[in-house]
């Protein structure tokens, strides 16, 4: 059986249909969200989305479902469609990759914490100067474990470095982004990049 292209760069099942197109604008954020994605998708730009925590009516909402993992997937799969394609037009899935910090981290530690061996499966080529992914999308940045912080900031400096286009995904907010992870990421990180603060309630909650 053919594969699908969303398995071939490691996209769980679940979120295969996340689309820009079928994004939902329930709310203000969610509106202002779609639109500075699709400014993302067609600038080819980096970009990292998190939750901004404002408190609404006294309650601060957590910041899951609200669409973070929807809405950076809608902005690869139309980098895909329209970027990776060869003269026959025919897909190149080799050049983008989904991974998320805790699965990357933990691999990492499974690897016996050996980079190259790491590199070699997520067939990112760092060191041999191919740049063959050009584009990442790293969900979830923040829940590794405290082991796994320091592999996640070798990566970004590495995806910084390569001048590798990310696609970032947090449930923290700027400022717990920059205590967990210190001023140099955090410049790496808002370094040229879009950045996308979602607010309210998880979309499957909303009223
Ligand atoms: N605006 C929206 N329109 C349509 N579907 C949405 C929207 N926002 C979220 N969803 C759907 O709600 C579910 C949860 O969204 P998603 O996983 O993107 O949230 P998240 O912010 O990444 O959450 P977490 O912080 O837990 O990772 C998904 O099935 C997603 O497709
Ligand atoms: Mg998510």
């Amino acid at each position: 059986m053919e594969k699908r292209i969303d398995d071939i760069i490691g996209i769980p099942r679940r979120l295969h249909n996340c689309r820009l197109s079928n994004f939902k604008e329930h709310n203000e954020s969610s509106k202002e969200s779609l639109k500075l994605a699709k400014e993302a998708a067609n600038n080819r730009s980096s970009v990292l989305l998190l939750f901004a925590r404002k408190p609404e009516g006294g309650i601060l909402y957590s910041g899951t479902g609200t669409g973070k993992t929807h809405l950076g997937l809608g902005i690869l799969f139309d980098i895909l469609e329209h970027k990776y394609i060869d003269r026959n037009g025919v897909l190149i899935p080799e050049y983008c990759r989904f991974i998320t910090a805790d699965g990357y981290a933990r691999d990492f530690h499974d690897a016996g914490y050996n980079r190259d061996e790491l590199r070699r499966r997520l067939l990112i080529a760092f060191d041999d100067g191919s740049g063959q992914v050009k584009t990442i999308m790293l969900d979830r940045l923040g829940e590794e474990d405290k082991t796994g912080i320091q592999c996640i900031k070798e990566l970004i400096y590495k995806l910084h470095d390569d001048e590798v286009q990310m696609i970032i995904t947090s449930g923290l907010s700027e400022k717990e982004l920059r205590i967990r992870y210190g001023h140099q990421i955090w410049r790496r990180l808002s370094d040229d990049v879009i950045v996308i603060s979602m607010y309210g309630k998880s979309y499957k909650q909303r009223s």
